[in-house]
């Protein structure tokens, strides 16, 4: 366990944004966070995996603990999965590039999604029709105000879209406020530390495509029966046209989540304004896609101060001022919250839809 004070956190997040955490724990081992846990008797903590999901609006005073525990083997074989686990501390992409090359498909749609495993399903990541609640097997995880460790399956993680129990308090009165649309659940966001993930990774292996951007590279390279490796490489080409690299342009991926409304509600906007994108659920509810709205607003392109929205897609907020020598260009979280409010108050303003983010904001 390494105990670091006043540490520099413009290199931990994604967004490139300048604050510091007055104490950083980097936990290495399971041993690493049961010290932490007895000697810390888990005060207060914010947990950073590759930091591609957060918004620093200032310095942190909670102690913030970088997860690094490593390590990726395959752990069991099934007649129906390979079931391949990964330390909290990998890199997602450098993980499902590794499963690719032992042969074992299935994450291949989730490529080059930046951040590590531990943080993969906090937010339940996906892109390309395959979310991680598809391939999850289970998770050892360590309870942070008694030092034990408990595994989760699948049913017991809540997951939902960009959603599942790491994000949400222990419920109390807060959870009811803040929850009105979900029934009252299991909690554990500040409490459980994810140290190990479980993947299972099917053997009768089918390509997901039926994505617009995934079907164009169909129909241009001629090939009608890709490999995982083939759907991988599509993936990874269509993320880099359209979503900016982190190292060069500071962001954190989508912004806001697509928001869900009624059929009646999208009917209504579609009256008013038809091109608008929409993807009818299972429910019988309507998926809007959250880029069109803020496009439709004018806001691809616009920036304040030095927070902005990328000119190829209007989900993505980034920082202008990646890369630069003088810290006075860069992006502060108060600019990108500032940013992100106005765009909101325009989508509800035309639209009648409040967008909510995607990241936590600290
Ligand atoms: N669109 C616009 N203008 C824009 C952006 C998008 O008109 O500026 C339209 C597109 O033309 C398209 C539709 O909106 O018809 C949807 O756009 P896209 O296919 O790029 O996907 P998305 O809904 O914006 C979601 C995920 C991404 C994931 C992609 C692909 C969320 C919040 N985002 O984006 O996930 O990679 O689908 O599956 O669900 C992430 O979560 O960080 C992320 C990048």
């Amino acid at each position: 366990m390494l105990v670091e004070n006043n540490v520099p956190l413009q290199p931990l997040n994604t967004f490139g944004i300048a604050a510091k955490a007055h104490t950083l724990v980097r936990l290495r081992s399971q041993g690493d966070v049961r010290t932490w846990v007895e000697q810390s008797h888990a005060g207060e903590h914010l947990v950073l995996g590759g930091g591609s999901n957060i918004v620093l609006t200032g310095d942190v005073k909670p102690v913030v603990l970088k997860v690094e525990i490593m390590g990726r083997a395959l752990v069991q074989e099934t007649p129906r999965a390979w079931i391949v686990e990964a330390g909290a501390g990998e890199n997602w992409h450098n993980f499902v590039t590794w499963t690719l090359a032992q042969g074992y498909p299935g994450l291949e749609n989730m490529a080059l999604i930046p951040g590590s495993v531990g943080a993969a399903p906090v937010q339940n990541i996906g892109a390309y029709g395959v979310e991680l609640q598809d391939r999850f097997e289970s998770l050892d995880a360590v309870d942070l105000s008694t030092g034990s460790e408990f595994t989760l399956h699948a049913a017991q993680c809540g997951f939902g879209y960009r959603d599942s129990v790491f994000k949400h308090p222990a419920p109390d009165a807060t959870w009811a406020a803040n929850d009105t649309g979900r029934t009252q659940g299991f909690g554990l966001a500040g409490r459980a530390l994810i140290v190990r993930v479980r993947l299972a990774l099917p053997k009768a292996w089918k390509p997901v495509l039926g994505y617009a951007d995934l079907e164009k590279k169909r129909a241009e390279s001629g090939i009608n029966e890709p490999s995982a490796q083939q759907i991988f490489d599509w993936v990874c080409a269509v993320r880099r046209a359209k979503l900016p690299d982190p190292k060069i342009i500071g962001n954190v991926g989508s912004f806001f989540k697509n928001p869900t409304v009624s059929q009646e509600q999208c009917d209504d906007i579609i009256a008013r304004d038809p091109k608008i994108v929409h993807y009818k659920m299972d429910d019988g509810t309507v998926k809007l896609a959250a880029g069109w709205l803020i496009d439709a607003c004018g806001w691809k392109g616009k920036s304040i101060g030095n927070a902005g929205v990328y000119e190829r897609q209007a989900l993505v907020l980034v920082n202008r001022g990646t890369g630069s020598a003088n810290p006075a260009d860069c992006a502060t979280g108060g600019e990108v919250m500032t940013l992100a409010r106005s765009i909101q108050t325009s989508v509800y303003e035309r639209f009648g839809i409040r967008l909510e983010p995607e990241p936590v904001v600290v």
